[in-house]
């Protein structure tokens, strides 16, 4: 029998307690004994939950007991899960977590930890919520050597994006909306200021390669900054625009990324809208394919969790994702790959947007409004668009086109 200790009894927490509990029997046949939860650890109490009676305050119960294998940390931040995921290792139990902040920022040493003692560190969660993605990396892709993965990662801005896209909603109103719905993080610039996204392409990137990415390394953008009004021209071009984390390689060259890009009408990830994510990943013997599904949310999420103790117990005495190691993996230079470009001008005459347009191999340009032109540039490199614009009139801003 496997006996579980759950770290934080929030919504990811209790959704992984609800799983593990209405799907017992189920979850038995699958792995061959049975799955149970010992502990919950929170500092709260809970009077009244069913979980009353498992609840510790103190995680050195649960580190000294040793009926419990695995630990699940669903608690958020990278303090103190760091320190209790860490411990639980050392201690010789393996552990799940749905915290990309904590894989992010501690993935390379937790999964060494975990290598050595033949135990397993397994974070499915972390990245698109319900959507299986870690492990088809991990697993069945592997062959393939994906080349290049393009991921709507965060809910939350797809929501806004989405709204001010199809419903013509400014950005404030977006917001408020996504947080009253409870979308938004706490904090809501983890979302909208790219760093969620960051955090979860810099794990998808690790898993790939093979080695670490530090999301410190990964150029972020964000939403901040992007209009209704960029909305608006990017349909009329033929677009939509999205918050895209990317990792691609080409001729040797690793690029990573979080920035909005305008995707096209009849590329895969357009038609994901609202709170979904999606996530391309082209591989040089798979082709392209598509993960879609729900990012985020109680259920799904908890329900990955679960996915990775079942999988952990029913390889109990050994280590069964390769995950990464501890080298870092080198990231090229963004501005120096050629690529097309979104480019809106507010100011100036149209013999002037002709000539500006032309400057940047555009076959033609769009009159939004008088004084306001938009074009989509021919590949060029991030460093000639800027210096194009630094040497322009008005009021610019630059968008890449994905691919
Ligand atoms: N704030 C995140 C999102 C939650 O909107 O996608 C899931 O990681």
């Amino acid at each position: 029998m496997s006996k579980v200790a759950i770290f934080g009894y929030g919504t990811i927490g209790s959704g992984v307690v609800e799983v593990l509990n209405k799907k017992r029997e189920y979850i038995e046949k699958q792995v061959g004994e049975e799955i149970s939860v010992k502990y919950v650890l929170d500092l709260r109490d809970f009077p009244g939950d069913p979980i009353e009676k498992i609840l510790v305050h103190d995680v050195q119960v649960i580190l000294d007991d040793p009926e419990v294998d695995i630990v699940v940390e669903v608690m958020g931040g990278v303090h103190p899960a760091y320190e209790y995921v860490k411990s639980a290792l050392l201690a010789g139990k393996s552990a799940v977590t749905s915290n990309k902040a904590l894989v992010a920022a501690c993935g390379p040493e937790l999964l060494k930890i975990a290598r050595e003692r033949k135990l397993n560190f397994q974070f499915e969660a972390s990245v698109g919520g319900g959507i299986p993605i870690i492990r088809p990396l991990e697993d069945a892709l592997t062959a393939g050597d994906a080349s290049g993965i393009y991921g709507i990662l965060n809910g939350t801005t797809n929501y806004m994006l989405t709204k001010m896209f199809d419903d013509e909603m400014s950005y404030e109103d977006a917001l408020a909306q996504a947080q009253a719905l409870g979308y938004a993080e706490r904090d809501p610039s983890a979302d909208v200021e790219g760093f969620d996204a960051c955090r979860k392409i810099s794990i998808l990137a690790s898993v790939t390669s093979g080695k670490f990415v530090d999301y410190q390394e990964i150029p972020t953008r964000g939403i901040v900054g992007i209009t209704q009004e960029d909305m608006s021209i990017a349909d009329l071009l033929g677009y939509g625009i999205k918050l895209i984390g990317s990792f691609s390689r080409e001729n040797g060259k690793n690029y990573a990324e979080v920035t909005p890009m305008l995707v096209p009408f009849d590329h895969a990830l357009y038609p994901v809208k609202d709170v979904f994510n999606g996530i391309l990943v082209d591989g040089d013997v798979n082709g392209a394919i598509m993960f879609y599904g729900s990012g985020a949310g109680k259920l799904p999420t908890a329900g990955a969790v679960v996915a990775d103790i079942i999988d952990i117990a029913r390889n109990a005495g050994r280590t069964i994702q390769a995950g990464y190691s501890e080298e870092k993996l080198e990231l090229a230079d963004l501005s120096a790959r050629e690529r097309a470009f979104y480019v809106r001008v507010a100011g100036g005459s149209e013999d002037q947007a002709q000539a500006f347009a032309s400057s940047f191999g555009a076959d033609s340009y769009t009159e939004i409004e008088s004084g306001t032109y938009a074009f989509i540039t021919a590949p060029m490199t991030r460093a000639a668009a800027d210096k194009l614009c630094a040497d322009a009139e008005g009021n610019i801003n630059i968008i890449p086109v994905i691919g």
